[in-house]
């Protein structure tokens, strides 16, 4: 017998693991190879064959996600006597993965994607996924625009986040398995962790903070996937972005342009004089 006791154990297995059905009900893998030769020589090098060898060499692999197998054995086959995943409901599907991926997954059933009955299946495919990469049944981002044609358009404007080009994915912003935050986002626009991965040097902390940058967030100013304006700004001209917000005459939070901007400032980009709008440890009026 193989050393169970002494197999490693990692996270993923140390949530509900262990089936409710009988020991004795197990018939381990080799049992399966025998009729499901096929499919076991491709499985060899899933990265759910590591759940053998955590089990010593009792091999409950197959079992681990089909259910206990003796029933299905002694009957040569009957198909109603093991689980099918082919033949089950999104909800019985994400229930039998999240036994072992709770852990790392425990925002999927606040996702979208589970509300809208989207099962990890429709993702991931265990016996012959097209990515081997976190076993994808395609790559992104075809993956994702399977069902979000919508998007797909933003990512062909004239200034785009090189989502297409293949230099960054959908899940760099994205966690499609849920998380805290509005539209799955790994963490919220207006704290901006998202963005500032990346674009450190607009993360500040300035001297001089441009409130909505923190309060609003990056969006507030940027389309994050992709826009027809220059630095992805939601409007084509920067004074009328500016102004979204500062008026001449100023009702607002936001001070109103002062009365030393002339006329003819107003059609000379704010941004000729304003460089540091997202914050400057040097100008309260972010002009250096
Ligand atoms: C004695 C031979 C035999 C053994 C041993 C056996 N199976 Fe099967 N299995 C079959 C047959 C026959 C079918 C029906 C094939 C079909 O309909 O294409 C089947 C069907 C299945 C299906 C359903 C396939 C589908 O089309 O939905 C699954 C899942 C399955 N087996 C898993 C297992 C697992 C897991 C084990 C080990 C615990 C196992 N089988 C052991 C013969 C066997
Ligand atoms: C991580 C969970 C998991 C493990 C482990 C696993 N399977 Fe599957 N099995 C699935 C899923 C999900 C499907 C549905 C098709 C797919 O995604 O590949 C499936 C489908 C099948 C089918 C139906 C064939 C088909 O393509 O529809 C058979 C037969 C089968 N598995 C046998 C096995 C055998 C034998 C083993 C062990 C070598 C095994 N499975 C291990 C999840 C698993
Ligand atoms: C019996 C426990 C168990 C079940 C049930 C299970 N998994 Fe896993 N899964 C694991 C283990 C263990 C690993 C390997 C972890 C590692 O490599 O550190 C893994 C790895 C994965 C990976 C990562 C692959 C990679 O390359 O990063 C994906 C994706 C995955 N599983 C999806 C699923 C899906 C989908 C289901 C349901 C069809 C499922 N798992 C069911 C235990 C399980
Ligand atoms: C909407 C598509 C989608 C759904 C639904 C989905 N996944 Fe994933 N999953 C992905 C993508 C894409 C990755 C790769 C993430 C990356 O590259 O960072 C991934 C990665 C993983 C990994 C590898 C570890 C990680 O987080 O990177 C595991 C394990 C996993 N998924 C399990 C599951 C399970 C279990 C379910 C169902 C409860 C599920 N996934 C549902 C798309 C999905
Ligand atoms: C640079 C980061 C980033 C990348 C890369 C990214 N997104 Fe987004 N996405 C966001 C942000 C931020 C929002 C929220 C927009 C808002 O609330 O105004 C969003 C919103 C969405 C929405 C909600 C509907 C909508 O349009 O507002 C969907 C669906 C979506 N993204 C899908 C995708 C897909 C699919 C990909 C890959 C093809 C992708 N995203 C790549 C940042 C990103
Ligand atoms: C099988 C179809 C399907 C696939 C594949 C899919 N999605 Fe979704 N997605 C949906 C549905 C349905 C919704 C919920 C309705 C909506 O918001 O459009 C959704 C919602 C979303 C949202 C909005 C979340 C929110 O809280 O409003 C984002 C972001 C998203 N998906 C990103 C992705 C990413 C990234 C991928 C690829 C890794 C992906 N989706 C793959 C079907 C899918
Ligand atoms: C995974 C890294 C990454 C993340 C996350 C990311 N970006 Fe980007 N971003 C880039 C890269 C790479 C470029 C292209 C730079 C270039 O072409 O010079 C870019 C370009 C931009 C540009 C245009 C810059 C220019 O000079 O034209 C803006 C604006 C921008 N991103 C805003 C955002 C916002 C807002 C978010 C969050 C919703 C975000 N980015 C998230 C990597 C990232
Ligand atoms: C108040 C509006 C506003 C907000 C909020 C904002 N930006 Fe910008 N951003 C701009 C403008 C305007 C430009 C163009 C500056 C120029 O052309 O000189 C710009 C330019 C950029 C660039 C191009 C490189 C650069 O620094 O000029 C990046 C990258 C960028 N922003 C990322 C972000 C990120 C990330 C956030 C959130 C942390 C954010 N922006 C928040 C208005 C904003
Ligand atoms: C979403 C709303 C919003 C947008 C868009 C916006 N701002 Fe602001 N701005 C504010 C707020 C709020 C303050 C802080 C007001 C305060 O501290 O009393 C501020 C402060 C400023 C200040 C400093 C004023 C002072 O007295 O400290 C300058 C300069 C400024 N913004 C320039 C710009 C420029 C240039 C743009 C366009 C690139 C822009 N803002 C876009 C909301 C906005
Ligand atoms: C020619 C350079 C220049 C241009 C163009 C310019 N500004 Fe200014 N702005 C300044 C200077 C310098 C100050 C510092 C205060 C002063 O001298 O009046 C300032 C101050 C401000 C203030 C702070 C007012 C206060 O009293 O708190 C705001 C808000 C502001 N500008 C917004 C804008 C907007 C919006 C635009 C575009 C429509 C713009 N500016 C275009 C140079 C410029």
């Amino acid at each position: 017998m193989g050393h169970a006791k002494d197999a490693p154990k990692p996270q993923a297995l140390t949530a509900t693991h262990t089936p409710a059905a009988n020991p004795a009900d197990f018939v381990g893998s080799e049992m399966c190879d025998t009729c499901h030769a096929d499919i076991a020589k491709g499985f060899s090098s899933n990265p759910h064959s590591k759940i053998a060898s955590m089990h010593g060499d009792n091999g409950t692999t197959c079992e681990g996600c089909h259910g206990a197998g003796k029933a299905h054995v002694e009957s040569g086959g009957d198909v109603t006597k093991i689980f099918r995943f082919t033949k089950a409901t999104p909800k019985q599907i994400d229930e039998k993965c999240l036994t072992c991926h709770l852990g790392e997954h425990a925002s999927f059933e606040r996702s979208a994607h589970d509300e809208a009955n989207v099962s990890c299946l429709n993702c991931h495919g265990i016996h012959k996924p097209e990515e081997k990469a976190h076993l994808l049944k395609a790559s992104q981002p075809s993956l994702c625009y399977g069902c979000h044609t919508d998007v797909k358009p933003d990512f062909s404007m004239p200034f785009h986040h090189q989502v297409d080009e293949g230099s960054m994915s959908c899940s760099d912003c994205h966690n499609p398995h849920g998380t805290f935050e509005k539209k799955g986002l790994k963490s919220a626009a207006h704290q901006d962790a998202v963005c500032v991965k990346c674009h450190t040097e607009t993360a500040g902390p300035f001297v001089f903070e441009h409130p909505p940058v923190k309060t609003e967030g990056c969006t507030s100013c940027h389309s994050p996937h992709g826009s027809p304006n220059p630095r992805l700004l939601t409007r084509s001209n920067v004074n009328s972005l500016c102004l979204q917000c500062h008026i001449v005459s100023d009702n607002f939070s936001a001070p109103g342009i002062p009365t030393s901007h002339n006329q003819a400032a107003q059609y000379q980009a704010c941004t000729v004089c304003h460089t540091q709008v997202h914050g400057s440890n040097a100008s309260v009026f972010f002009l250096k």
